[in-house]
């Protein structure tokens, strides 16, 4: 399952990492006892129910009962397998897994994805060696008029790809990859026709990678120089790159963007370049396309603030509009920033410079006031005011909690000088119409009721105190579980102890479960605060075990009590007799527990 990854490897991999300070780059996490306490990045939530335990270098929700160890948690957030987060974590923590460990077959196997990446990263390199060649010379002086430093080139990894129809078609092929990896990835075009082979998708374009939140270069956006048609070139969708799931910069600026405690965004490319070269470091940009739940979502790991920067004209209302649901959604408190003249944030600081830029970012108006009270308020036509009602009755019919909107049916009513009531039925009306606006549900909470709770806490003090494990191979209760589940659970960690394996990661063990309301529980149960002190761990754990044997002794002895009456029955002298023997050594195991 761990690929050729030497067991050593993996747990020195995990021993080096820190639950706390890995998740901590995802998710914002505060103190709480042992614990840390963050909005959980796999569901929705307003209270925080996401749980990180340094002691047991361990996650769980509380909320969506996901949890698990180091791994687990880079495996869910970054869509990987086991061996891709094993060495993912292997790079972030500097512990090199020796090449040849792969097999070969393995490397055939090695995904899709990771090869993709690969490929994107060469291709980087080799923009960047040409930005800084003598055929880079146009795009470097097209940098520099727009005002772009060393340092953002560097930051930004900015390149050049040069004119012509194979140079990095032929790069491609000297450092052995095929073509066809290299047009998987967006960089090369296969060609159509009697004509056979790749060419170059870039030529002549400043070169803009598309990195994900962890810095691997997932697309490319590609600028002509000065003016001229596309514009932009982009990498298509691959495996690696969902436009809408990206937020471009964010692996650069998400650094800063916890430390400002907001962030701020924009749309393009250049717009962020620019910033983040003229002193405003917290931006991220949605590549040209309107904002995404997906990308609130990404920008919640970092922060529950955003300032994001609108066009006055119609379009930008439009965008306004549809964001502001997506934010109210997500939990996201948002503000509108509307630059004057119709300049983007790239002209804008260029003109007006950083300080002007931080005063209109602190006079920005929270979103939902922005859109009721300039968008929606302000009376017109009577033709007007009846377009604007309803775009406020789709709005707030879209609202999802239902507090809120009642919030709002308020301020809109206000604002338009409408009835509140007669607003608040027209809602309800559209709500009650349109299926996709009902709340949507919660993951499916499950319950853990088919587990005995004996042998639950048995195998959870097996987990928090594995030095004590061998007390319940000496009394061979697992024979005594009636929860399976548990059972095999116990027998795999009687089997770890055996061949002295210490158990330093509970939660990996935890984890092998499967999906069930039993692992969701013990993660829970992990994840708090033990109630067995170690002083008194030996007497909790003798009583527990007599517990179990003791109730598994009343169930055997019920089971006797029916087929002895069943033998007596049919008048089967020697089963009974054979039964009632048994009878008697299971009262005499019984007196022993007391
Ligand atoms: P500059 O003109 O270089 O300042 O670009 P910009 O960053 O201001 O971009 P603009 O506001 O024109 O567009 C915002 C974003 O939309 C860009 O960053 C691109 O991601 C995308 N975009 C703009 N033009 C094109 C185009 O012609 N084709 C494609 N595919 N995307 C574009
Ligand atoms: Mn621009």
């Amino acid at each position: 399952m761990n690929g050729s990854i030497p067991d050593d490897k993996i747990e020195e991999i995990r021993s080096r990492a820190d639950i706390a300070s890995l998740i901590g780059e995802y998710v914002i996490l505060k103190k709480a006892g042992k614990n840390y306490l963050g909005l959980c990045p796999f569901h929705r939530e307003k209270t925080p129910s996401f749980t990180v335990s340094p002691d047991k270098q361990m996650f769980y929700c509380f909320g969506c009962s996901e949890g698990g160890n180091v791994f687990s948690f880079l495996m869910k957030l970054n869509h990987l397998t086991f061996p891709e987060a094993v060495r993912q974590l292997a790079k972030k923590v500097g512990v090199v897994i020796p090449e040849r460990t792969m097999s070969r077959e393995e490397k055939e196997r090695y995904s899709l994805a990771e090869q993709i990446r690969q490929v994107n990263e060469l291709a980087a390199g080799f923009f960047m060696k040409t930005l800084q060649s003598p055929a880079g010379e146009g795009a470097r002086e097209y940098l520099r008029k727009r005002g772009i430093g060393e340092s953002a080139i560097r930051t930004f990894r900015l390149g050049y790809a040069p004119e012509g129809w194979s140079n990095l078609l032929e790069f491609i092929e000297k450092k052995g990859i095929s073509p066809k990896l290299a047009e998987q990835a967006g960089l090369l075009v296969e060609r159509s026709g009697k004509s056979q082979g790749y060419y170059d998708r870039f030529r002549g374009r400043v070169m803009i990678p598309i990195e994900d939140a962890d810095g691997h270069v997932i697309a490319f956006g590609g600028r002509i120089i000065g003016k001229g048609e596309p514009k932009y070139m982009n990498s298509p969708e691959s495996v690696v790159y969902t436009k809408g799931n990206t937020l471009y910069g964010l692996s650069r600026t998400r650094e800063a963007i916890r430390e400002k405690g907001f962030a701020l965004l924009v749309e393009g490319y250049f717009d962020l370049i620019a910033l983040w070269n003229a002193g405003i470091p917290n931006v991220a940009a949605v590549l040209g396309t309107a904002l995404t739940s997906a990308q609130v979502d990404l920008i919640r790991r970092y922060t529950a603030r955003v300032a994001a920067v609108f066009d006055p004209d119609e379009a930008g209302r439009k965008a306004l509009a549809r964001s502001l649901e997506l934010f109210l959604a997500g939990n996201v408190h948002a503000r509108a920033v509307i630059l004057p003249d119709g300049q983007d944030p790239d002209d804008f600081i260029r003109t007006h410079g950083r300080e002007k830029m931080d005063e209109v970012l602190a006079k920005a108006l929270p979103m939902a006031e922005y859109y009721i009270e300039q968008i929606l308020g302000g009376r017109g036509t009577l033709e007007e005011d009846r377009d604007k009602l309803r775009e406020a009755v789709s709005f707030l019919s879209r609202i999802e909690n239902g507090v809120e909107r009642n919030l709002f049916i308020k301020k809109v009513a206000e604002a338009l000088a409408v009835d509140e009531d007669v607003l608040e039925k027209e809602v309800l009306r559209t709500l009650s119409r349109s299926p996709s606006a009902a709340p949507t549900a919660l993951p499916r909470r499950t319950t853990a009721a088919e587990m005995d709770p004996s042998e639950r806490e048995l195998i959870r003090m097996m987990l928090e105190y594995p030095t004590r494990v061998s007390a319940v191979r000496d009394s061979e209760v697992l024979s005594c579980f009636r929860t399976e589940e548990l059972k095999s659970l116990g027998e795999v960690l009687l089997a770890m102890d055996k061949v002295g394996k210490v158990m330093q990661d509970p939660s990996s063990l935890v984890t092998e479960l499967t999906e069930s309301p039993l692992r969701d529980k013990l993660l829970s149960l992990l994840v708090q605060e033990s109630p067995y002190p170690e002083e008194k761990i030996d007497r909790s754990m003798a009583d527990t075990i007599r517990k179990i044997r003791e109730r598994a002794n009343k169930e055997r002895g019920r089971i006797l009590t029916r087929k002895i009456k069943e033998a007596e029955r049919t008048g089967d002298g020697e089963l009974v007799d054979r039964l009632i023997a048994e009878m008697e050594r299971l009262i005499k195991e019984r007196a022993s527990f007391s």
